[in-house]
């Protein structure tokens, strides 16, 4: 008798849930994002990036002296070894941050200290020790590909004030300074997305917690995922450069039955509540920045998109002309996703790991029948 189950799984395993999980609590039909339980909108308004870090690992918030703790513990660990740097320099120059941020992650392994320790304890700590490197490394590899020297981090300066610090050599101001940290804030979890996933399937095999933040960036990458943002910003460069009707040229790509980046989400069924805030702060750091442009874009293609196709913004969309705002090279746009989500990944590969079991789904065979037989090669 087979051991398969009898009920099939839709496509793309849309609806099927996976796991119990305590950390992030969706609902897709009335746009509700909350981070152990706590609404975004609240988190986003009132929070910070690593009070945010402190509720997804620890489950509450912080008490003033948990956070200032959390917060030392993040720089003490905001270090590279030497040996990373090398690595770093040494990509070859037209390698993708996304690339080298995923080879130099799995490599920051071999300087781990607690490399091959799974329990909770060692396993939180190496949270904490990847959300600084993370950041870290992709600020250093886009200034050392740029011929610039790797800047030292500074302890009194918040998580996000402190990547704008590696990345541009200069402390940002408050206003970039915030926007970040929104934006770090925003993009930190989302329940089992398919980055969370893969993270918690590689863990899951008893592996580690280097090997599965490897599998979630390699799973981020991809354009209908964290992918998204960067591929959002080549469209509105595309049309910027060529003067194109922003309008036109989408209606162009529905009509060539191309998705629209930025577009469509496979939970929430109306406005992701993420976006209301990229929205307005696009719109705000757009005109503050005297590139109005780029939010007046994005917003002629979200009236058209909405009205065509019935589809609301993502998380992705105004994250793309946010960043540039910031002056964030476009190639940068989705490993700064992962500069925020290392949070969350790490938090349910500690979750996973608390209490485990092998993730080992079935396939519903739709081969040749059994048996087949073997045909030998000089008879085929
Ligand atoms: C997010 C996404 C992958 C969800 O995918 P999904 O749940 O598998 O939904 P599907 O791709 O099956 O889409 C359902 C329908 O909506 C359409 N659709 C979904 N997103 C679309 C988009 N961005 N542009 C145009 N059409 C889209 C599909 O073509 C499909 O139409 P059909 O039924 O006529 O074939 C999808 O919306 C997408 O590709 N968006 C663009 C990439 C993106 O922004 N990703 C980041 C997500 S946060």
């Amino acid at each position: 008798m087979s051991s398969l189950p009898t009920t099939q799984a839709p496509k793309g395993l849309e609806g099927v849930v996976a796991t119990t999980s305590k950390i992030c609590y969706i609902d897709g039909d009335r746009g509700v994002l909350a981070y152990r339980g706590i609404d975004i909108h609240e988190l986003a308004q009132h929070s910070n990036f690593e009070e945010t870090c402190y509720l997804l690992w620890f489950g509450k918030l912080p008490t003033r002296k948990e956070l200032n703790d959390l917060r030392e513990r993040l720089a003490q660990e905001r270090k590279l070894d030497p040996a990373i740097i090398t690595l770093l320099r040494n990509a070859p120059k037209h390698a993708l941050p996304m690339d080298v941020l995923r080879t130099a992650v799995s490599a920051l392994s071999f300087y781990d200290p607690q490399e091959t320790s799974n329990d909770h304890d060692a396993n939180v700590a190496k949270a904490i020790r990847l959300t600084s490197q993370i950041a870290m490394l992709v600020a250093a590899y886009d200034r050392l590909r740029k011929g610039q020297p790797v800047v030292e981090p500074d302890a009194s300066l918040s998580h996000s004030a402190n990547f704008l610090l590696l990345l541009n050599g200069k402390k940002p101001s408050p206003t970039a300074e915030r926007a970040l940290d929104i934006a770090l804030i925003l993009h930190a979890d989302h329940e089992l997305n398919a980055s969370t996933f893969a993270a918690r399937v590689t863990a899951a095999t008893l592996s580690d917690m280097h090997s599965a933040t490897t599998s979630a960036i390699g799973a981020l990458k991809g354009p209908l995922h964290g992918g998204a943002n960067e591929a959002v910003f080549r469209i509105l460069e595309t049309i910027h450069s060529s003067g194109a009707d922003p309008v036109e040229y989408v209606k162009g790509m529905l009509a060539q039955k191309k998705k629209v980046p930025g577009f469509g989400h496979r939970v929430y069924h109306t406005e992701d509540p993420r976006a209301t805030h990229l929205r307005r702060m696009s719109k705000e750091l757009c005109q503050a920045s005297g590139q109005p442009e780029w939010y007046e874009m994005s917003s002629r293609i979200e009236q058209f998109v909405k009205a065509e196709k019935k589809l609301n913004a993502n998380v992705d969309f105004y994250s793309a002309s946010t960043y540039h705002t910031l002056g964030i090279d476009v190639d940068l746009f989705t490993p700064i996703f992962a500069v925020s989500r290392i949070s969350g990944w790490t938090a349910h590969v500690i979750e996973q790991l608390d209490d485990n079991r092998l993730i080992r789904p079935r396939a519903d065979y739709l081969g040749p029948e059994y048996p087949a037989a073997y045909i030998p090669i000089d008879q085929r």
